[in-house]
């Protein structure tokens, strides 16, 4: 599974880059308005820090607005993935911009059928949100196991599967149980998944232990 981080912070977006462990970067308008800065200069520093997509986000509604806008955005750097809402207007740029050769990311995908969607409009990915839903006391894993599956009926659907709005690390385990091809989510999560107390707890003892044999690794 793809790990992206979903985050518009420079710094973090820096550090995760230099662990290796993500594959591309989201962002959304919520996300490049907390940095305060200019939209091409916040995702053109992203795109420099990792090579997988960075997905920007059109702000427009209608169609040619939000063609004019993935003009813009796309040509920020080779790998930025274009991000669209799941509108009928959003579904009809993303068939437009796929048949250019484009990379798109869906988002705002709530339900199976809009899923199927997407794929149809040539969606290199669909964000299914997770924790929107169950914000609001549905099962967002559920949307993303019918999707899993409707995909799965079809050869012809080839758009990947993002799971999105994970917030914690039981959402980014139930992603990969139902097979979601990528998952984004804040660089927090993506530290907590790395984490364990008896990891923290067995690291210190075997520290101490080493300590007291008077030895080094290293030639000293
Ligand atoms: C996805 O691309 C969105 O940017 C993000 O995952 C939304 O997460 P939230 O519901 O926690 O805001």
């Amino acid at each position: 599974m793809k790990i992206f981080a979903d985050t518009a912070d420079i710094a973090a977006v820096e550090r995760l880059a230099q662990s290796g462990l993500i594959d591309g970067v989201t962002t959304n308008p919520t996300l490049i308005a907390r940095t305060g800065r200019p939209i091409a200069t916040v995702i053109k520093e992203i795109a420099g820090l990792v090579d997988g997509p960075v997905s920007a986000e059109v702000a427009g509604t209608e169609f040619d607005k939000m063609m004019c806008e993935a003009d813009i955005l796309r040509k920020l750097a080779s790998n930025i993935c274009v991000k669209l809402p799941l509108t009928l207007e959003g579904l009809r740029a993303c068939q437009r911009l796929s048949s250019e050769g484009c990379e798109t990311n869906v988002t705002l995908c709530f339900t199976a059928n809009q899923a199927l969607l997407a794929a149809k409009a040539g969606a290199t990915y669909i964000s299914s949100f997770v924790g929107r839903l169950d914000d609001i006391g549905l099962d967002g894993i559920d949307v993303l196991r019918d999707i899993r599956l409707i995909y799965g009926n079809y050869s012809g659907l080839n758009t990947q599967i993002l799971a999105a709005s994970l917030r914690t690390p039981n959402h980014v385990l139930a992603a990969a149980r139902v097979g979601a091809d990528a998952a984004t989510m804040p660089p927090d999560v993506i530290d907590k998944l790395a984490g364990h107390p008896l990891t923290t707890s067995g690291l210190e003892m075997f520290m101490q232990d080493w300590a007291a044999t008077g030895q080094s690794i290293l030639p000293r």
